[in-house]
């Protein structure tokens, strides 16, 4: 039986994340520049969205760009952004046909122009999809989203549109990026590292997470696919004994 068949299909994650890393390992070991492996890594995004929605997966974030890697060598930032421009505007057909919802989180603003008004049309040309909805994070960092929240909170509060008494873990999410999203079950990232690197801390409260060594431009379907079967393979407690859990159904 394929991974894909051992899949149980009742007890998919809904929302799956994935820190995409590995691109500059990958080409470095090839002896090729970073950006060779970036343009590599986009073949993973499209293998990996293509797997998602075949399987029937409802979100699926793609750390794509953090607030950090602004820092980066001018010409590694700036090729990375040429490469985004080039994909989004290739790939709204393909996103059309396989009823995909592109979403963007992220400071946006902080996007050359030419990358920002290829995004509002490929979100326009994408709203009327029902299918899997990619959500891809982009000059996104966690810290950046709860600071723009906290702000948000204030200047509400102040106005008296917001009871303070009232604010709840409900309220924080409502002033989040992802209020539309449920949070993610699944949290992937590649390339060996063990760190979440700034992204969705709040969101990853109870989420799974998942390492492997496979550097990003390496990653396909299927190790997507034994990524989920390792999720099934999991015990989720929340805070509630081995012993509650199992015994759900009959003690409700
Ligand atoms: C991930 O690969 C892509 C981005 C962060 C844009 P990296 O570029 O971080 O690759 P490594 O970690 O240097 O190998
Ligand atoms: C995290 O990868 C960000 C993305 C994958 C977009 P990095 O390669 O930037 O993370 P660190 O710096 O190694 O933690
Ligand atoms: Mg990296």
């Amino acid at each position: 039986m394929s991974l894909k068949e051992n899949i149980d299909i009742s007890r998919l994650p809904n929302h799956i994340a994935i820190i995409m890393d590995g691109n500059g390992r990958w080409a470095k070991e090839k002896g090729e520049d970073r950006l060779y492996g970036h343009l590599h890594g986009v073949e993973s995004v499209r293998n990996i969205v293509e797997g998602a929605a075949e399987i029937g997966i409802k979100y699926l974030t793609l750390y794509a760009f953090s607030t950090e890697n602004w820092d980066r060598p001018k010409n590694e930032v700036s090729g990375l952004m040429e490469l985004l421009v080039d994909t989004i505007k290739n790939e709204v057909p393909t996103l059309n046909k396989n009823n995909i919802k592109l979403h963007v989180i992220g400071d946006t603003d902080m996007l050359p122009d030419a990358a920002k008004h290829e995004l509002t049309e490929a979100i326009k040309e994408t709203s009327k999809n029902t299918g899997l909805n990619l959500i891809m994070a982009l000059s996104y960092s966690s810290r950046w989203e709860i600071t723009e929240a906290a702000k948000q909170i204030a200047t509400d509060a102040k106005k008296g549109s917001l009871v303070v008494d009232d604010i709840d873990q409900d309220t924080i999410k409502q002033y989040l990026t992802t209020k539309s999203f449920p949070d993610p079950e699944l949290m992937i990232r590649t390339s060996g590292e063990f760190r979440i690197s700034n992204f969705l801390l709040y969101q990853l409260a109870y989420a799974e997470f998942y390492f492997t060594n496979t550097l990003w431009p390496d990653f396909r379907k299927e190790n997507l696919f034994e990524a989920i079967l390792d999720y099934q393979s999991r015990e989720r407690r929340f805070g509630k004994t081995g012993e509650q859990v199992k015994n759900k159904d009959q003690a409700g």
